[in-house]
């Protein structure tokens, strides 16, 4: 397993869920890391959780002045993972353009955002990864927004790749992970639905936080990575 001794990274939406999945997986394995989210009790929660090991920041993606504040706080660092979405989805019938907009916001100026102004405080060799979902690449009743984000956020680091090289960037893109992000997708029928998504999914399960962790470590590490965007979906895409 790839060591991430002398590395720091950063991850925005660390204080819960994957990011801070992710935050502990790149402990264990020897990184000095930073979350960043908009609660602070929220990251005061993930540092106890992880005994006080983790650096926290408070800052909203939708903020610019907050993330230009952040980063500098933070200064030179090595990898970006940008975490961070609100979990709404509506039925367009039953839906405002207020009620759709963070969803489409947070996730696409929130990760243009972080890599506009982490960008320079990245080290040579140092990456960003986004995370996506399979609703940017299939249809599903009431994602629409959540899928132009999913889609877009991938078409975001492709393009970066390219402008901010030697930066690299890097997508995951998950399936159904158990993250509390589930309960506010899917309500009430949370448990009900997890168990249809299961029975139909190639490895029989929804995945772990620890296992989107892993696919965005392994993005940061390998250098020969960048534009890519990593499937990690239990087979999902294929039924
Ligand atoms: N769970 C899944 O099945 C699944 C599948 C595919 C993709 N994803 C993606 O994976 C990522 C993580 O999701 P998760 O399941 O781990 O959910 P989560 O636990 O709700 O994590 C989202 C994190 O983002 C932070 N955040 C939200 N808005 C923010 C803002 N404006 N500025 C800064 N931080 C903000 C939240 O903290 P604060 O509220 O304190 O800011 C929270 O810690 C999301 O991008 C999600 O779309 C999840």
């Amino acid at each position: 397993m790839r060591r991430y001794s002398h590395t720091h990274i950063v991850i925005v939406g660390g204080g819960s869920g994957i990011g801070l999945a992710t935050a502990q997986e790149a402990l264990e394995r020897g990184a000095q890391v930073t979350i960043v989210g908009r609660s602070k009790d929220k990251l005061q929660q993930a540092n106890e959780k992880l005994n006080g090991s983790l650096g926290i920041c408070q800052a909203d993606v939708m903020q610019e002045d907050s993330l230009v504040t952040t980063f500098k706080e933070i200064g030179r660092f090595d990898h970006l993972f940008v975490s961070a979405a609100e979990g709404v989805t509506v039925p367009l019938a039953k839906s405002s353009v207020d009620q759709l907009r963070p969803t489409l916001d947070i996730k696409i100026w929130g990760a243009l955002l972080c890599s506009k102004h982490a960008a320079k405080w990245i080290s040579p060799g140092g990456s960003v990864t986004f995370i996506s979902g399979l609703a940017g690449r299939r249809g599903y009743g009431g994602f629409a927004v959540a899928g132009a984000a999913n889609a877009g956020v991938e078409a975001l680091a492709r393009n970066l790749a390219v402008e901010l090289a030697p930066i690299r960037f890097n997508t995951v893109c998950a399936g159904v992970i158990d993250t509390a992000m589930l309960d506010s997708v899917f309500g009430e029928k949370r448990e009900e639905i997890v168990a249809e998504i299961s029975k139909k999914l190639p490895v029989g399960r929804i995945g772990s936080a620890s296992e989107i962790a892993d696919a965005v470590l392994f993005l940061m590490g390998n250098s020969f990575v960048t534009g890519s965007t990593l499937l990690v979906d239990g087979g999902d895409a294929l039924v």
